[in-house]
């Protein structure tokens, strides 16, 4: 899945999107997702007719509708063929103060909508050098399953992002990655193991063409939330190759 944040315009968009539509095809057993800025999903969409490359977006609002300036609900993007929503990228949590509590309402909000909410949670560099990272993402998770239930991770995704990670060029090691989502599965399995089982896990940070394979290859790790690389048609595609 690509996160493209806050990046883009029309002809990057069509560009990058027919570039990718030909490893996609290749590659029918990967999912591909791309999450591009809010304005350029329709344009998106109309590129993606007949793709098997799905379509995300960066973020929603917890209401469906009213007086809440600058905002898009979960409905909204329905209408734009989006299946997937990122809800609690770091970015939000950091630079909009956005709370767990806040991240588990829009989780709802994306799954009562019949969107697959992409939960994002991972620790900061400060927390992972005092070794708080399991303690963390148990946090965020469990504000979702409090909220939403453990049975709402049957059509979720789960995406580990070590905030240190991101945007630095420091992937995590396949062994720190592994290690971190093997726990994040064994603490939903304490809840319900078939959900566990179920769920899939991202790894973000950081993902380049030359470190997906070795990411891939870890038992727990189920795919990639990719920022910067998913800029790059040709490294991306790689990433979709390693798949
Ligand atoms: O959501 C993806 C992300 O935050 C990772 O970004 O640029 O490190 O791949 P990047």
């Amino acid at each position: 899945m690509g996160n493209w944040k806050l990046n883009g315009n029309k002809a990057m968009v069509a560009q990058l999107i027919t570039a990718l539509q030909a490893p996609a095809t290749q590659h029918p057993n990967v999912a591909v997702a791309v999450c591009p800025p809010v304005l350029f999903l329709g344009q998106a969409q109309a590129l993606l007719t007949d793709s098997p490359i799905a379509l995300g977006a960066q973020d929603v609002d917890i209401h469906d509708q009213g007086a809440f300036t600058g905002e898009n609900s979960a409905h909204m993007y329905t209408e734009f063929g989006v299946q997937y929503v990122l809800v609690g990228h770091s970015e939000r949590r950091t630079l909009h103060g956005e709370s767990d509590a806040m991240v588990a309402a829009k989780f709802r909000a994306a799954q009562d909508a019949g969107l697959t909410p992409v939960l994002c949670i991972g620790e900061t560099l400060a927390q992972f050098e005092a070794g708080e990272t399991q303690a963390v993402v148990e946090r965020q998770l469990h504000e979702v399953i409090a909220h939403c239930g453990i049975e709402s991770f049957a059509n979720a995704v789960i995406a580990y992002e070590p905030v240190w990670a991101i945007g630095t060029g420091k992937t995590a090691t396949p062994e720190i990655a592994q290690g971190v989502h093997a726990a994040i599965r064994a603490f939903l399995a304490n809840l319900d193991a078939k959900v566990a089982d179920g769920v899939q896990i991202l790894y973000g940070g950081s993902v380049k063409g030359s470190s997906a394979a070795g990411l891939f290859a870890m038992a727990d790790i189920d795919g990639a939330l990719v920022g910067g690389a998913a800029l790059q048609a040709d490294e991306f595609a790689a990433i979709i190759s390693a798949g």
